[in-house]
């Protein structure tokens, strides 16, 4: 499934350079994505973490990420290396995908051990160009896990993107920050359904129309319950068929990287102990 997403990104990135040598969408959408029907809007201060990764020269590209420092970013590294590696472009301060602050990446730091594949180390911390204007009541900063914790059930986590919310074509990036709200599963029972489930990932229970989408990715799932609130996991699901009918037979689960493994390591970056790769722009 995931081959055919990123052969479909391939196509339209292709498309989106050279418009003249379109070749069309060789494979049905309605077969590859699913939506958020079940999504709501964030008010202003309620998700003041989350922030637009997007390249301006390839608009069918964006994805989530989330402030942990005045110009350090959190998403996952399936965002920010390979074919994204380029030219990404931070949104902060905006409950919109236009407006707020737009800051150049300075360096990625994809996790070395990440594995699109065995859907590891899926992580990446951004350093910008320069500090996102922290403290406006859409742009903070949210707190790391405690390393070293296991994931447990039976948690709300409140999920937030931009990513496509309908069926219909073309696909269209939500123009106001959506919210889901959903329970945590232990990896125990994540497994049953997902056999693949790495040690490093979390899964929460999704529903049939309440899922996160395209355009999603990297972004945030919050343990909002928590004063003050952290984050549990970014969002790297790679399986689209939340809306397929498979759902109504077995559970369908949304897929995070368990940020508790990398807060060691994310502080390190942050701290300059870990030397940053070298971003390009
Ligand atoms: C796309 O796939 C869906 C589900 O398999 C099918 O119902 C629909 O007719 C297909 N659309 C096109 C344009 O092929
Ligand atoms: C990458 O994985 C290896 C083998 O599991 C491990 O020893 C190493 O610490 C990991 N690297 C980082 C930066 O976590
Ligand atoms: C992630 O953390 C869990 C819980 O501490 C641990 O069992 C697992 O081995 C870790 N995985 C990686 C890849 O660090
Ligand atoms: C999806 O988002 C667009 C743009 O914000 C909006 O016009 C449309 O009503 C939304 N559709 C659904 C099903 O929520």
């Amino acid at each position: 499934m995931e081959k055919v997403v990123i052969l479909l990104l391939l196509i339209n990135y292709i498309a989106a350079i050279n418009p003249q040598e379109r070749i069309g969408r060789i494979i049905n959408d309605s077969e590859i994505v699913s939506y958020i029907y079940g999504g709501q809007k964030v008010n202003r201060g309620e998700a003041p973490w989350q922030v637009a990764i997007q390249i301006p020269e390839f608009p069918d590209f964006l994805c989530g990420g989330s402030i942990v420092g005045n110009k350090w970013v959190v998403t996952s590294a399936w965002c920010s290396s390979g074919l994204y590696a380029t030219g990404l472009q931070v949104r902060s301060n905006t409950l919109k995908l236009s407006g707020g602050n737009q800051i150049a990446v300075k360096a990625t730091n994809p996790h070395p051990n990440y594995s699109e594949e065995q859907h590891t180390g899926d992580i990446s911390v951004l350093e910008l160009m320069s500090d996102m204007p922290i403290g406006k009541p859409n742009c903070a900063a949210i707190n790391l896990p405690k390393a070293g914790k296991e994931p447990s059930g039976g948690f709300t986590v409140t999920l937030t993107g931009w990513g496509y919310n309908s069926s219909e074509t073309p696909q269209k990036f939500t123009e106001y920050l959506q919210y889901i709200e959903l329970q945590t599963v232990s990896n125990r029972v994540c497994q049953q359904t997902i056999p693949s489930l790495a040690s490093d990932n979390a899964c929460a229970l999704a529903q049939r129309g309440k899922c996160t989408s395209f355009g999603d990715r990297g972004g945030p799932a919050a343990r909002k319950d928590q004063n003050p609130p952290f984050l549990y996991g970014v969002i790297i699901t790679w399986d689209y068929t939340c809306d397929k009918e498979i759902v109504n037979t077995s559970p369908y689960y949304e897929v995070f990287t368990y940020v508790s493994n990398y807060t060691l390591w994310i502080q390190a970056i942050m701290a300059g102990v870990v030397p940053t790769t070298p971003g390009p722009i």
